[in-house]
């Protein structure tokens, strides 16, 4: 498969070390990792889309095999656009079973050719999730050990300006 370019699609509001660590573990299997940002229109976004896709760059500055993009629309659509014929997704927990394997089957009804491939996330990781990172920093809680220290200073940042407003 090392020849192969994986899509890794999310929200990523913000991205997480769960994230990261998916696609670390993810290149040692793929020659390419595209982290697709992409507007998640059922949950309210903390950053903006842009804002979402400037961290994601920032942290992968210099990186040949890790390259960040953002879809609109369908995410099959995005991945014929890229030539690309897997998704990979990351699962925590049982409870993110159901939801996965429905976005798995429907995306392959929709493009047959797609495969999605699952890396189960580290246990160490695994009860990280963008939301609780977002009502951790808003109470004022400290998310370092569950986002990457300059995504951090950005979550904390972004949270003082809209209490400013
Ligand atoms: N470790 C820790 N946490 C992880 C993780 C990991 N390895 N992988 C995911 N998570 C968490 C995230 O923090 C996030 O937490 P939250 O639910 O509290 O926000 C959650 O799991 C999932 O978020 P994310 O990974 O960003 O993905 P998503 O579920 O928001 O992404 C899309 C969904 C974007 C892939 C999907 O909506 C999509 O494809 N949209 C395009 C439109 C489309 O084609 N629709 C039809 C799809 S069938």
């Amino acid at each position: 498969m090392k020849r192969t370019i994986a899509i890794y699609p999310g929200s990523f509001d913000p991205p997480t070390l769960g994230h990261f660590n998916i696609v670390e573990r993810a290149l040692k299997i793929f020659k390419k990792v595209i982290i697709a940002v992409a507007e998640n229109t059922s949950k309210q976004a903390l950053f903006t889309f842009e804002e979402r896709v400037g961290l994601l760059k920032k942290i992968y500055k210099g990186s040949k095999s890790v390259e960040i993009d953002h879809f609109h629309g369908l995410l099959v659509n995005y991945a014929k656009k890229k030539k690309a014929k897997v998704i990979l997704r990351g699962l925590r927990t049982v409870a993110d079973y159901e939801y996965e394997l429905q976005m798995s089957f429907t995306n392959k009804n929709l493009f047959p050719e797609l495969e999605t491939i699952f890396l189960m996330t580290e246990n160490r990781l695994s009860h990280i999730s963008s939301t609780l990172i977002k009502e951790i920093a808003y109470f004022g809680g400290a998310c370092e050990n569950m986002v990457h220290p300059q995504i951090a200073e950005s979550i904390y940042q972004k949270i003082q300006e809209k209490h400013k407003k």
